[in-house]
């Protein structure tokens, strides 16, 4: 059997996901120093003008009826109270070490953009970009309604509150955010992060398009924080919110840079179609910070990317597993996949524990069967025919022929020669190494032109402008580990692919 992995990689980035920050012996001297006499103080005077900020924002609301609360607030309650909120949340970032805000370009009104889109998302610091905005309104989750102050503060700001587990709560809030979207001025503007999720800024994710729905104008804005440490950032993995909290309160003061760039109004095209919308504002503000502009998504709190409709994992289980066998001093890689692949033809349980898959793979040591369980499922169990698939399609070591039958012959129960569309989404999640939950249209698809056969499979993995993706750019063998610099070895990112057309723009260093 010929290898794999002779073609040439498309340009890929990697994700933005982990911010670890770097310290050096001075740096962290310093920190621990002045942090230790900061962080209390910073804390206690946050703390405090938070707490004033309490009965004010409850004030706001105060003795009015539902119906009233359902309209925007006018008269005393706006003009008295809104003043001494933005100063006390002015005081608290104050106090954080917040000394200068930077504001670049003019904000426009609520009638002129309804929307504002702050990207990117940084950290749970980003909500200071409320105070020098004059306080637009947020969209929250209901259950942080029942938090002291931050409760209060979301009533003051007659919030958009959304349940998490309650759908009908969520098209309630779509309903809404149109409503006071379109309502031309008569609600202040709204403020989104439309990323949905922090990042460390080397790369905007994909915007979510709930903001863009309404259609309306959308002012873009910057947020930067242009300090020789970067303390502010937390993220999927790195440094923690305590440590972000430390680290910036430990500085004598952080940067912040708000830019307002100009209103940008949708196309007819764009008004019709959210996802197009947000996808242009994306790579104008990407544009704009000179950072590429990437598909990925956070899913199920795991950073992903979106092929068709699959799903793909930015870190691969398959590559780490495949990291921990070679660790394990596994030599013949294509042997132990061919005794896995025979073990689940021999009509054995797919399902293994660690101890079993130790045993079978003769591996001493049964810590790394654990962890290799652990990256495919919660519980110390993995499937076999997906573990065996995965790492098979990852290590370059099948041609993409040969592992497509292979995976075929396990999943096609039976033996009739097509695939259900349960076994069609299997399938998909072996070779992918990760859940497949959004594979039905796809096997509708297929299933229309001619059933979900080896060949038809096989062409669709080879020749479909989209999906052909899969093998020539995503299940890629590593590259041969550079000399001494790369950061290879142990828990090593995958390479991820990325859009060639939306990231073009590679980062210049
Ligand atoms: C931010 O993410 C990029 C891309 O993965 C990575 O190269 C960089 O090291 C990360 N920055 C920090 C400070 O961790
Ligand atoms: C609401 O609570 C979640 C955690 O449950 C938190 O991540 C989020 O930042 C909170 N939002 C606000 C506006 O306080
Ligand atoms: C803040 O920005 C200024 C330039 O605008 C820079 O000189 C200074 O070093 C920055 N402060 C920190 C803590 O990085
Ligand atoms: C990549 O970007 C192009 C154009 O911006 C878009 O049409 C295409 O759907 C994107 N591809 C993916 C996989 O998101």
């Amino acid at each position: 059997m010929e290898q794999r992995g002779s073609r040439d990689r498309t340009q890929r980035y990697p994700h933005p996901f982990v911010h670890e920050l770097k310290l050096t012996t001075a740096q962290k001297i310093r920190g621990a120093v002045l942090g230790t006499v900061l962080f209390p103080l910073r804390v206690f005077f946050a703390a405090l003008f938070f707490l004033i900020m309490w009965p004010i924002a409850s004030l706001r609301l105060a003795g009015l009826s539902e119906a009233e609360r359902a309209e925007p607030i006018q008269g005393w309650r706006r003009w008295l109270l809104h003043t001494p909120v933005q100063l006390l949340s002015r005081a608290v970032f104050f106090s954080l070490g917040f000394l200068w805000i930077r504001v670049k370009g003019r904000q426009a009104g609520p009638k002129e953009a309804p929307l504002l889109a702050v990207a990117p998302h940084s950290s749970f610091l980003d909500i200071l970009v409320l105070v020098p905005a004059g306080l637009p309104t947020v969209v929250s989750r209901s259950e942080n309604c029942s938090l002291p102050v931050i409760g209060a503060l979301l009533e003051f700001n007659q919030a958009l509150l959304v349940s998490r587990k309650d759908p009908e709560s969520r098209k309630q809030c779509v309903m809404q955010l149109r409503e006071r979207l379109t309502s031309n001025g008569r609600w202040p503007q709204i403020l989104m992060y439309p990323e949905g999720t922090t990042t460390n800024g080397t790369a905007l994710i994909k915007f979510k398009p709930g903001a863009f729905m309404a259609g309306v104008p959308v002012q873009p804005v910057l947020l930067r924080y242009p300090n020789k440490l970067d303390t502010v950032r937390w993220t999927w993995k790195g440094t923690s919110w305590v440590q972000a909290l430390w680290y910036t309160t430990s500085q004598l003061y952080t940067n912040l840079t708000v830019e307002y760039l100009p209103v940008y109004t949708p196309s007819k095209e764009e008004k019709e179609n959210p996802a197009l919308y947000a996808e242009n504002v994306q790579k104008l503000m990407a544009d704009a910070l000179g950072i590429p502009a990437t598909d990925y998504v956070m899913e199920s709190r795991m950073p992903v990317s979106k092929l068709g409709c699959l799903t793909l994992p930015l870190e691969p289980p398959a590559r780490d597993a495949l990291t921990l066998l070679q660790q394990a001093g596994v030599s013949d890689m294509k042997a132990v996949l061919k005794l896995m692949i025979d073990s689940c033809h021999s009509g054995q349980e797919e399902r293994v524990s660690a101890e079993q898959l130790a045993s079978l793979l003769g591996l001493t040591d049964r810590q790394t069967a654990t962890k290799i369980c652990s990256l495919y499922s919660k519980g110390e169990q993995v499937d076999l025919r997906q573990l065996a698939v995965s790492v098979a399609a990852i290590s370059g070591l099948w041609t993409e022929d040969s592992l497509i039958h292979t995976a075929f012959t396990l999943y096609d129960g039976g033996c009739k020669g097509s695939l259900s569309a349960a076994e069609l989404q299997l399938f998909l999640a072996a070779l992918v190494g990760y859940p497949q939950p959004h594979t039905a249209e796809l096997y509708k698809e297929m299933a229309s032109r001619g059933q979900p056969t080896r060949e038809n499979l096989q062409a669709l993995l080879t020749e479909h402008p989209t999906y052909q993706r899969l093998f020539t750019e995503y299940l890629q063998p590593e590259e041969a580990p550079a000399p001494p610099s790369a950061n290879g070895g142990p828990g090593s990112h995958g390479t991820p692919m990325q859009n060639g057309t939306a990231n073009s723009r590679k980062k210049a260093d």
